[in-house]
C-alpha cells in the first residue's frame, strides 16, 4: 500500500511542476539563447529516434540519374537555399534569428531516406517546413538526391548548375521575381564574398549574394522585406 501512495505523491508533484512551468510565466520561450542541456538532449534524441523509426523500411528509389539531380537542384534552389544556403550562397539574414539555426547541408547531410522524410514532413517546433503538402514524392526524392550530392559541389559548380537550369543565383527561394537580368553579375563564381553587403534583402532569400552586390538598391532595406520585388531589377544587368 505504501508504495501506491509514494507513486501517487511523485506523480502529483510532477503534475504540479508541469503546471508551475505552464502557468508560472518564468520559462524562457524566446528564440535567442540555447536550450538547457537536458531539454536539448530530449529534443534531439526524440527526433533522432522518431526519424529513424519512420525511415526504417522506406524504399529508396534510384537517385543518381541526371534528370533527377537536375529536378532536385531546381527545387533545392527555389525552396531550401533561403534557409540552408548552398556552396557559395549564403542563407538569408533572417535565418540567423531562427532557433535552431538551419544547418549548412553542404557540411552535414543526412542519408537520402532521412532527408526525404524530413523534407516531406518538416520538423515540429523548428523552422523546418513540410513540403509534402505541396510537392510529390518524386520531387522530394529528387531533392534528397541532390542534397546527398551537395557536399561534393564547389561554389563554381553550384553556380553553373543553377545557370544551366535557367535560374539566377540570387533567385533562391524567390519563386518568380523574374529578374533574369542579373545573372551576369555572378559569373565569376565568387559567390559568397558579396553576401557581406547583401544584408538588405534579409527576408527574401535572395538577399545574400549577388543581388545586391551588383547594383542593387543600396540601403533601403526597409522596403525590401515584404515584397523583394526588385522593381529596379532593370539596372542590375
Ligand atoms: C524556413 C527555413 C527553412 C527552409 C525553407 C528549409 N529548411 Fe530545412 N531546416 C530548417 C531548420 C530550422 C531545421 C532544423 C535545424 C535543427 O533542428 O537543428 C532544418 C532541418 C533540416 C534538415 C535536418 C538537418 C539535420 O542534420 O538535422 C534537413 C535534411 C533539411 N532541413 C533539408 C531541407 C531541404 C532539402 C529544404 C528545401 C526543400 C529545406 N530544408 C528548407 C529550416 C528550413
Amino acid at each position: 500500500m505504501k508504495i501506491v501512495w509514494t507513486v501517487l505523491a511523485v506523480v502529483g508533484l510532477l503534475v504540479l511542476a508541469v503546471l508551475a512551468v505552464a502557468y508560472g510565466g518564468l520559462a524562457d520561450v524566446s528564440a535567442t539563447g540555447p536550450e538547457p542541456a537536458p531539454v536539448a538532449w530530449f529534443l534531439e534524441t526524440t527526433r533522432h529516434s522518431a526519424i529513424e523509426r519512420a525511415t526504417d523500411d522506406l524504399e529508396v528509389p534510384p537517385l543518381d540519374d541526371a534528370a533527377t539531380l537536375r529536378t532536385g537542384l531546381v527545387h533545392y534552389h527555389e525552396m531550401c537555399v533561403t534557409c540552408h544556403g548552398a556552396p557559395g550562397v549564403r542563407p538569408a539574414e533572417l535565418v540567423q534569428g531562427l532557433n535552431p539555426v538551419p544547418p549548412d547541408l553542404a557540411e552535414h547531410a543526412e542519408e537520402p531516406a532521412e532527408t526525404f522524410w524530413i523534407v516531406k514532413h518538416g520538423l515540429k517546433m523548428t523552422g523546418m517546413p513540410a513540403f509534402g503538402p505541396t510537392h510529390s514524392d518524386e520531387e522530394l526524392w529528387a531533392v534528397a538526391a541532390f542534397v546527398d550530392r551537395l557536399p561534393e559541389l564547389t561554389a563554381e559548380e553550384y553556380a553553373s548548375m543553377v545557370r544551366s537550369a535557367g535560374m539566377t543565383l540570387d533567385a533562391g527561394g524567390g519563386h518568380g521575381h523574374g529578374g533574369g537580368g542579373h545573372a551576369g553579375a555572378q559569373s565569376d563564381g565568387g559567390g559568397h564574398e558579396r553576401g557581406a553587403d547583401g544584408h538588405a534583402q534579409g527576408a527574401a532569400a535572395d538577399g545574400r549574394d549577388a543581388a545586391v552586390g551588383a547594383a542593387g538598391a543600396p540601403h533601403d532595406d526597409a522596403g525590401d522585406d515584404a515584397g523583394h520585388a526588385h522593381p529596379e531589377g532593370g539596372h542590375d544587368g
